[in-house]
């Protein structure tokens, strides 16, 4: 089994399948902003994965959107709300979570 660990705290948690980053995270007490409550219309909950993100899902044309919204946008930011894993990681998946204080807020 693999797992996704959440930076800074770093907290380990199984590697789910076909669930947000968002649901995940929320089940299992690791907070991430979500203003807009996961209808993609913020950028609250932008997280960056640091390692396994070929295993998630493809970036749609709304979440790219909202993220060059974000001061953290980069090839490896994603919307905790849009994006899960969707094929088998073979190995360990690193999440940041960026700091709340220096979020863009809409
Ligand atoms: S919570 Fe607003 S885009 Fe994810």
């Amino acid at each position: 089994m693999f797992y996704i660990t959440f930076l800074p705290e770093r907290k380990s948690i199984p590697a789910e399948k076909n669930k947000t980053i968002l649901d995940i995270a929320f089940d299992n007490d690791i907070v991430i902003e979500h203003t807009c409550g996961g209808v993609c219309s913020c950028t609250s909950c932008v997280i960056l994965i640091k390692k396994g993100v070929e295993y998630f899902n493809n970036i749609s044309e709304q979440e790219l959107y909202q993220l060059k919204k974000s001061e953290f946008y980069s090839s490896r930011a994603r919307l905790a709300c849009n994006c899960k894993i969707v094929s088998d990681p073979k190995e360990n998946i690193l999440i940041e979570i960026p700091p709340i204080i220096n979020k863009e807020e809409l």
